[in-house]
């Protein structure tokens, strides 16, 4: 049977930089508080009318297009994972599609939050196995600036959010090598401890002054329950990838995790005992880009010589639904 492997990887990131200073002067919050409890010391934020959610979508897809060295025509199948589309229908699959020039290739959206990235590349991995498609474009974009509540109330998510996109092509390859097994989960049960309400489609109007009053357009997230579920199931999930392949914690050369939180990462990091060298995290200079984040680390860490041609890599993520999941591969 065919395998799954990342042939290319790409990464956009919006050129204003937003330093933790910054929000202080919009927020009542300070740099060594958001540092201690998330890492992050500064993020990228969008221009409203500069970029779109698929115009740094396209630039990431361009960059990994070449960097796995195809013509753009060679792609027959585009998956694109996002939470905060450009429009409400149709999704974002078909605005790049449009953009890169390929009118009649099938344009799937995904929309399970952090976990998107590893939704779509299970999917792609299906795919590309059963042998319906040999080039697949995934793609994780986020502009999550629009929907962040930047006053006091809203302070906890508006310090951790951000935006970027992060792209990968993924080819059918005859060898041992590429994506080993994907796990997905999900438990609905805690479907609004991290969500954005409106504009729900159930009531009289979508939109209305009372529902923009009320701030269900906003991201709202409860950090404490989020923080919980994150560090058990994320643990469980990067277990269940390494034991479908025999594989041992000390077997990972490098877990990407998804970038929540500095945090979650280094506490999943300990409870693997991995060495610093093993675990790459960029949190700290562009913040949680949602479905992007995975991506944008990959292409980041492959640039870097960090991620490179056989090592056993772990993808792990955790976010809105609750949505989880693992991917472990060999480069
Ligand atoms: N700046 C300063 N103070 C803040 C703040 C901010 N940005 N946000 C919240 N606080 C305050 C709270 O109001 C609270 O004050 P109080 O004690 O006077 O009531 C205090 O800090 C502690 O709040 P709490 O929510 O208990 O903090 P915490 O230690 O849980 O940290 C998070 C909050 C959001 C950083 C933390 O819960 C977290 O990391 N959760 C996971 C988030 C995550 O990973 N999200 C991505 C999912 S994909």
């Amino acid at each position: 049977m065919k395998k799954t492997k990342i042939t290319g990887l790409g990464r956009f990131l919006p050129p204003r930089i937003v330093i933790n200073d910054e929000l202080s002067t919009m927020m009542n919050t300070n740099h060594d508080w958001i540092v201690e409890r998330t890492g992050i010391e500064e993020r990228r934020w969008f221009t409203p009318g500069k970029e779109t959610v698929n115009s740094m979508a396209v630039e990431a897809s361009k960059m990994a297009i070449k960097d796995a060295g195809i013509a753009t025509q060679d792609i027959d199948f585009i998956i694109f994972a996002t939470i905060t589309p450009d429009y409400f229908v149709p999704g974002n699959g078909v605005l790049l599609q449009r953009e890169l020039g390929l009118q009649g290739i099938g344009a799937l959206d995904v929309r399970n939050a952090c976990s998107g990235f590893l939704y779509a590349l299970s999917i792609a991995d299906q795919f590309i196995k059963t042998g319906m498609y040999r080039t697949i474009l995934i793609v994780g974009a986020e502009i999550q600036y629009s929907a962040l509540d930047k006053s006091d109330t809203g302070r906890s998510s508006a310090v951790i959010f951000a935006d970027g996109a992060g792209a990968a092509i993924v080819q059918a390859t005859e060898k041992e090598e590429g994506i080993l097994s994907t796990h997905l989960h999900a438990d609905g049960d805690y479907a609004e401890e991290l969500y954005v309400k409106d504009p729900g489609s159930s009531r009289e109007t979508r939109i209305s002054p009372d529902l923009i009053k009320e701030g269900g357009f906003n991201l709202y997230m409860n950090g404490n329950a989020v923080f919980k579920h994150a560090v058990v199931r994320f643990h469980e999930v990067i277990l269940e990838a390494l034991q479908a392949n025999g594989k041992h914690p000390e077997d990972i050369d490098l877990l990407i995790p998804h970038q929540a939180n500095l945090r979650i990462s280094q506490f999943i990091q300990a409870k693997l005992q991995l060495p610093d060298q093993k675990v790459y995290n960029n949190i700290m200079k562009y913040g949680n880009t949602t479905a992007a984040t995975i991506p944008i680390a990959m292409s980041e860490a492959k640039e870097l010589g960090i991620l490179k041609p056989g090592d056993l890599v772990c993808l792990a993520a955790f976010g809105s639904g609750f949505a989880w999941g693992s991917a472990l591969l060999r480069f």
